[in-house]
């Protein structure tokens, strides 16, 4: 099934320049929302994403057409927002289809507002991607210009805007309440849920949030057809995905793939393996949120059912390796500090717990580490995951309990010896 595989998102990226209009139209840009807007109800475009299977690719792999038939048929004027905050440690795939094929992500968003009868679409940006944000106005412009986006599609009945808003770096807005807060001029801060933003979204209307990529795989459902989409990669989570690779490879860089391709495929066929002689300590197989897989996992089919299988996530499909050169607890300080720092700090858990965590590590690795500090940091967790408004303290814990449970001893010779051992202790 790999070997066949031809990539769809990322097409010509790198050898054409498809943020140019007659470029993508020359690749059959656009046709999809021809065809849609000409030949298809709404009903039609949202049966048929249904049908494709296709999960979200921001994080959570819910599956989209789904999402979209939450929406209350109630004359609430409906909204949808595209969510490009990336902002996941490990992550960096929406930059690239935002900066190199803005127009499939803008026909992905047309097409979504016709099947959902959005009123207004947003596409909430990381503030500190500048290069996107210029070269998607720039694309927008031009759409506009050949009337993809604004009033009366292509001569059609159906209407509809793409506002662009920059975010101002805070992590939290990728989560979709903190998002839609901050979009609207609040802090990003999430709230509970229910209600969910499909009955109580923007400005309380109707509201589905989606992510760039999960956006960027309607036109090609909408032009080939659900049933080609769903026989890409696993039955359960099929299509095409972009797999972030970083940290200890020889080729890190993004690489599109079907679902389900194994890690080990991933990591040695396509990111070119390890530094000779090295060996794989610990891989996130979903970015910084995600627990960690070991040398044992490899062959873990990367899809949303099956990485939960094996105990971590697929989220965003940030890969980050670690080799044998890395040490598991400062890798672990890393990432607390980041999440400490990235609590917006509504809730009591997330507020103080990762700040402890990441001042426990902190003195681990300087050398100053007790006894009593492992168990400390082995009974963090249990009081910080799922007692919180959002995902993030989970997401803050998920390496450090995770590298407890495979290197518990690093952690322990750590403290003894007041330095780092940098050997895997896998057992
Ligand atoms: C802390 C946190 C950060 C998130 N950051 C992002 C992000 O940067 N981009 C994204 O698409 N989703 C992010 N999500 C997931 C969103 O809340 C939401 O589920 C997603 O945008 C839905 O899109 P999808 O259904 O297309 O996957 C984040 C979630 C959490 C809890
Ligand atoms: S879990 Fe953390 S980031 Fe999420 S709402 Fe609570 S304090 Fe804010």
């Amino acid at each position: 099934m790999a070997g066949a595989f031809e990539p769809i998102l990322t097409a010509g990226i790198g050898r054409m320049a498809l943020e140019r209009i007659e470029v993508y139209e020359s690749q059959g840009g656009y046709e999809a929302l021809r065809k849609a807007v000409r030949q298809m109800t709404p009903q039609a475009v949202q049966k048929e994403v249904t049908d494709s299977n296709l999960r979200g690719r921001g994080g959570a792999g819910f599956p989209t057409g789904r999402k979209w038939s939450f929406l209350p048929d109630d004359g609430r004027p409906r909204y949808l927002v595209c969510n490009a905050d990336e902002s996941e440690p490990g992550t960096f795939k929406d930059r690239l289809l935002l900066e190199r094929n803005p127009h499939l992500v803008i026909e992905g968003i047309m097409l979504a507002g016709y099947a959902i009868g959005a009123a207004r679409a947003f596409v909430y940006l990381r503030g500190e991607f500048r290069q996107a944000y210029e070269v998607l106005q720039r694309a927008l412009a031009e759409a506009r210009r050949r009337s993809y986006v604004g009033d009366r599609v292509l001569g059609s009945d159906f209407s509809l805007e793409i506002v662009v808003h920059r975010g101002a770096g805070a992590y939290i807005c990728g989560e979709e309440t903190g998002l839609l807060s901050s979009l609207q001029g609040g802090r990003g801060e999430p709230r509970l849920k229910p209600p969910f933003p499909a009955t109580a979204g923007l400005y309380g209307q109707p509201t589905v949030v989606n992510n760039v990529e999960t956006l960027a795989c309607v036109p090609s459902i909408v032009s080939r057809g659900a049933r080609w989409f769903a026989s890409i990669g696993s039955p359960k989570s099929p299509g095409p995905k972009i797999f972030s690779v970083s940290g200890r490879v020889r080729r890190p860089g993004n690489y599109e793939l079907p679902l389900g391709t194994p890690l080990r495929e991933i990591l040695f066929e396509h990111a070119g393996g390890l530094e000779p002689g090295r060996r794989i300590k610990a891989v996130q197989p979903g970015g910084g949120s995600s627990a960690i897989l070991t040398e044992a996992h490899l062959d873990v089919a990367m899809d949303f059912d099956s990485v939960a299988q094996a105990g971590s996530m697929l989220g965003s499909a940030g890969v980050i390796v670690l080799d044998d050169r890395d040490c598991i607890v400062e890798a672990a300080q890393v990432l607390a500090e980041f999440y400490a720092h990235e609590s917006c700090g509504q809730c009591t858990p997330c507020r103080e717990g990762l700040h402890w965590a990441a001042r426990v590590l902190r003195r681990i690795v300087a050398g100053g580490g007790r006894p009593e500090d492992i168990e400390v940091l082995q009974s963090l967790p249990s009081r910080i995951a799922g007692r919180t408004i959002c995902p993030l303290a989970d997401a803050g814990v998920g390496f450090l309990s995770s590298s407890l449970k495979y290197f518990v001893d690093e952690y322990r010779a750590h403290v003894t010896l007041g330095r780092c051992v940098r050997e895997a202790y896998v057992a």
